[in-house]
């Protein structure tokens, strides 16, 4: 039986975590108390997180097609948007489950239904463990990535009290210095302390490269991205040499989807913008497309209303950095009004302006901006409006945005 939010409420997964009524009554319930016949792009409240259902539904078919030409298989991350709807429709398109970048994150996956949930980042909080063991004790598909002895002392002590076994990948720093163990005779030796604990049960190995995803231009790309894999794929087959099982090597990334599906090896990406496509994505080039990566369509957008036009060569927007992220180098980009630059404006503004003798938007106008980083963009908002044309199709909760304290 799938489990959604309340079957897993009452499952007691969230006991000791969610005692306190206050978060039962969340943002996920109150999104699902609007009706979304009602809404349309002129009446949404802005700052607003709107999602064009075709061209989503498109890159969800693109990935899903490519990877099925490519007899590999995708466990897309839903670090890229904390969406239970979203996970389900890239289930629904053959994927072998969904990765996950927090604990939060898992147990909205596990609770919305989800199978082969991944959670591809490091935990150590005894707390956050106890939660992880406690959705698989409960029936969660759900499996973690360990690079650290210390993780798998914490992780067998936790699945040893509660008895249940724990899927667990060798999670494998191929460069990027920032989470994982070394490739080679460290992962082996990783592996064989994983092996000493009767719990825990190895399924193989994943890497993430993010010096390799965002290399601008295809071959420079190709070439970085095989070099580093090939760390993880010869851990990988070391592995197997010393009797693992290592039927897993998870990795890859938007960037570099159409490169790590050819490496002999990869079993599965761990694909995460593709749904929605960012600025920052589409500088890298593409391996057909030239400059522009556009294997993806931008799905995503912040729609925004011109709120102060009282100069001449300005106008205010009310989408400041509290609704798009602009940590990065490139500015948010209107989608119909060519010429426009958008400027950062402080927590709550963003300043508009244009070219000398272009026309500049009037006080009222709605604006959509293609986001500068999806991830963090998804981030600020608690739910996104799903567009088809106009009108808005349905309203989906951005669930587990915030880690929660524990006990209350
Ligand atoms: C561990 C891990 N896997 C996969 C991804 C997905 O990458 P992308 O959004 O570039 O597809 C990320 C993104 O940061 C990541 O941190």
């Amino acid at each position: 039986m799938p489990m959604n939010r309340r079957r897993f409420l009452a499952a007691g997964m969230g006991v000791g975590l969610l005692t306190h009524r206050e978060h039962h009554v969340n943002a996920d319930e109150n999104v699902d108390r609007i009706d979304p016949t009602k809404l349309t792009k002129s009446n949404v409240p802005t700052p607003a997180l709107l999602l064009d259902l075709d061209l989503f539904e498109a890159n969800v078919k693109t990935m899903a097609e490519h990877c099925q030409r490519a007899g590999r298989g995708f466990r897309p991350h839903a670090k890229t948007h904390k969406c239970p709807e979203i996970a389900k429709q890239q289930m629904k398109a053959g994927a072998l489950g969904i990765s996950v970048a927090t604990v939060p994150e898992a147990e909205a996956m596990v609770a919305a239904g989800i199978t082969g949930v991944l959670l591809t980042s490091p935990i150590v909080e005894p707390a956050k463990i106890a939660r992880m063991v406690a959705l698989i004790q409960h029936g969660g598909q759900v499996m973690l990535s360990v690079g650290h002895p210390r993780q798998i002392e914490l992780l067998a002590e936790a699945a040893g009290a509660a008895e249940v076994n724990v899927d667990v990948l060798v999670d494998v720093d191929i460069g990027d210095r920032r989470t994982g163990i070394l490739p080679g005779q460290p992962a082996v030796e990783l592996a064989q302390l994983i092996a000493k604990q009767k719990r825990l049960r190895i399924r193989g190995v994943q890497s993430y490269a993010g010096l390799a995803s965002h290399v601008v231009g295809f071959e420079a790309r190709d070439k970085v991205s095989r070099e580093v894999m090939a760390k993880s794929v010869e851990t990988r087959e070391l592995l197997s040499k010393a009797g693992f099982d290592a039927s897993i090597l998870s990795g890859g990334s938007t960037g570099t989807y159409n490169i790590d599906s050819k490496i002999r090896g990869v079993t599965e990406l761990q694909v995460g913008s593709y749904v929605f496509m960012d600025l920052d994505y589409r500088r890298n080039g593409g391996k057909t497309s030239g400059e522009n990566y556009s294997d993806f369509h931008h799905s995503l957008t912040v729609l925004a209303t011109v709120v102060n036009a009282t100069h001449a060569d300005r106008v205010s927007v009310d989408a400041g950095t509290k609704a798009l992220d602009t940590t990065t180098t490139y500015k948010p980009e209107a989608k119909s009004w060519p010429g426009l630059t958008y400027n950062r404006g402080g927590d709550e503004f963003g300043i508009l302006t244009v070219e000398p003798g272009e026309k500049l938007p009037r006080i009222g106008d709605r604006l959509e901006f293609i986001v500068p980083h999806c991830d963090p963009t998804t981030n600020l908002y608690d739910r996104i409006y799903a567009t088809r044309g106009e009108k808005v199709e349905a309203v989906w909760p951005i669930a587990a945005r915030r880690e929660r304290v524990a006990g209350l």
